[in-house]
């Protein structure tokens, strides 16, 4: 029996955002022991319990209050926004924050031997897929006419089974599409995952609700930053700074036995890439050392 009093989180049962939802709430430090059968984790540090469920019932959960929180595709609260405005439906949810996992596109998909020159060669093609209304929404936009055949899941075997010409669906590496002889060929949206929630929160789990978001915010910037250290010249430390964007002014020691060297040390917003450096190294600098942030409040 769930408690009243406890915030609820539903995620994705088993799908492309299960892991990432579990690890994002372990990172906020919410100690859930989700096992694969389990259907409701009760966290025994915090006032939370997590349900697992099918990520298309997800905002529903929300609307109706059987959940405060949900963390879903945007793919499914956009295509149940057009459903809602066609019919007349009030939202009853926000989209709090935007996560930075689940990254993926709707695209187009015909089979592999069948050849596309453009939009109009979907032109009164039969498209199966679960998302009619940002299918339609697009392909009205391309003034292209074409017949929707809706399927809840298995959609990559429609056109095998001779039930449509083509699919419109979630492509994100793109493994499904190719195990079932199909190829992209038209993106028409893309998409991360969101955390939505319940318009009416009380104010007591609206505290719980506040202090995850500042730990949602706080994993998902520690993850997209980084600790460098690197030795850099001391006449180079203006054109290190702007090479590296840091969160803060950057930390400068001295280093013993060498007078013409720093000691940098700082938090870089950005993933640092190779080519960065690569550029460091260009200006002068040695020992350079990347490192990742596990936790971050400023
Ligand atoms: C989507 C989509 C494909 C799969 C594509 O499913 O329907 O089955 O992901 O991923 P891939 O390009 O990496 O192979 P989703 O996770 O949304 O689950 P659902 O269809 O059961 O809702
Ligand atoms: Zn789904």
């Amino acid at each position: 029996m769930l408690n009243q009093n406890r915030l609820r989180i539903a995620m994705q049962k088993s799908g492309r955002l299960s892991y990432d939802s579990k690890k994002i709430l372990n990172s906020c430090g919410i100690k859930i022991n989700l096992t694969k059968n389990k259907l409701i984790a009760f966290a025994e540090n915090m006032p939370i319990d997590v349900m697992c469920v099918r990520d298309d019932d997800i905002p529903g959960l929300v609307i109706d209050g059987v959940v405060d929180l949900g963390i879903v595709g945007e793919n499914v609260i956009k295509e149940k926004l057009i459903y809602d405005k066609i019919n007349y439906k009030k939202n009853k949810y926000k989209i709090l924050k935007k996560l930075d996992f689940g990254i993926c596109r709707l695209s187009i998909a015909i089979p592999v031997n069948n050849t596309y020159n453009g939009l109009l060669s979907l032109n009164n093609m039969r498209i199966a897929t679960s998302y009619p209304n940002l299918l339609k929404k697009y392909l009205d936009s391309k003034k292209i006419s074409f017949k929707s055949f809706v399927l809840t899941g298995s959609v990559e075997v429609a056109p095998k089974a001779g039930l449509a010409d083509s699919i419109c669906d979630l492509v994100s590496t793109g493994a499904t599409l190719e195990a079932n002889g199909l190829k992209e060929v038209k993106i028409i949206y893309k998409f991360k995952a969101c955390l939505i929630s319940n318009n009416k929160i009380d104010y007591v789990k609206q505290n719980v609700v506040d202090k995850l978001l500042t730990r949602i915010q706080g994993v998902i910037k520690a993850r997209e930053s980084k600790y460098i250290m690197l030795h850099v010249p001391k006449n180079k430390l203006e054109q290190v700074v702007l090479l590296l964007k840091g969160a803060e002014k950057p930390t400068v020691l001295k280093l013993v036995g060498d007078n013409t060297k720093v000691a940098m040390h700082m938090v870089s917003r950005e993933n640092l890439f190779w080519e960065t450096m690569e550029k460091l190294k260009l200006l002068g600098a040695s020992s350079i050392l990347v490192l990742p942030i596990e936790k971050m409040m400023e």
